[in-house]
């Protein structure tokens, strides 16, 4: 197989910020009354924003003390928070190999992407300074069905107009290894907690990003 594109999480693999939307999310909380803490965390990688807070309240057992009008105010909220939190990244907060790593690939012509359920994606990506290193950016906001859904890497894949097989997702959570199999791509797991399903190629940190041993393999 010959390797087209390489589809990329934000959170978690581009940049740390689990670390913000942690704080974030635990501001929210304490200000709740609610207990919140990183095994919670772990569970929130992945899962859309709205989704994030049922988690929350259902930890909580407060899955029904808000309307939908009201958790989605909380919600918003918490995304005011994080939005103050990031505007400190600077390129220093990209992780350690990927720019090498994405550099080398568009140097053998293989196209990147970003598929982020984040809505706060572009943002990011503006303020780490490497919206330009990708061609197509997913829009959070378009996304129907949220991982472990295959639509984002589809989508990603289909903007680009590759097939499936010839793209590889590159994923820090469960749910992300997840919609990456079920769009038919390889899958590499940076760093997964894995409860299901394993990552094709399992990898401890972004700096074992290697492109010919993740390109040009020949299974
Ligand atoms: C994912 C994060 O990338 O984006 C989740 O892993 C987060 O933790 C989700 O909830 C949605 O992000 P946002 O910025 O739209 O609230
Ligand atoms: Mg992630």
């Amino acid at each position: 197989m010959s390797v087209k594109a390489l589809i990329f999480d934000l959170d978690g693999v581009l940049t740390d910020t689990a670390k913000y939307h942690y704080l974030a999310w635990k501001k929210l909380a304490d200000e709740l009354g609610f207990y919140f803490d990183e095994d919670i965390n772990e569970l929130l990688k992945g899962v859309s924003r709205i989704n994030s807070f049922e988690i929350i309240l259902q930890k909580n057992n407060a899955s029904q003390k808000f309307t939908p009008a009201e958790k989605e105010a909380l919600a918003n909220k918490k995304n005011e928070y994080y939005k103050e939190m990031i505007e400190q990244l600077t390129p220093d907060d990209i992780l350690e190999g990927i720019v090498p790593f994405i550099t080398e690939a568009r140097k053998n012509g293989v196209k990147c992407a970003v598929a982020s359920i984040s809505k706060n994606a572009p943002r990011v990506l503006q303020l780490l300074k490497i919206s330009d290193l990708f061609d197509y950016i997913a829009d959070a906001a378009l996304v129907k069905k949220p991982k472990p859904d295959p639509e984002i890497f589809l989508t990603c894949a289909n903007a680009l107009g590759f097939e499936p097989c010839e793209c590889i997702g590159i994923e820090d959570a469960q749910a992300g290894i997840e919609s990456i199999h079920a769009a038919g791509m390889t899958s590499v797991g940076i760093n997964v907690a894995v409860t299901s399903v394993k990552p094709d190629i399992a990898l401890k940190s972004t700096r074992e990003l290697d492109f010919e041993k993740i390109c040009n393999r020949n299974d």
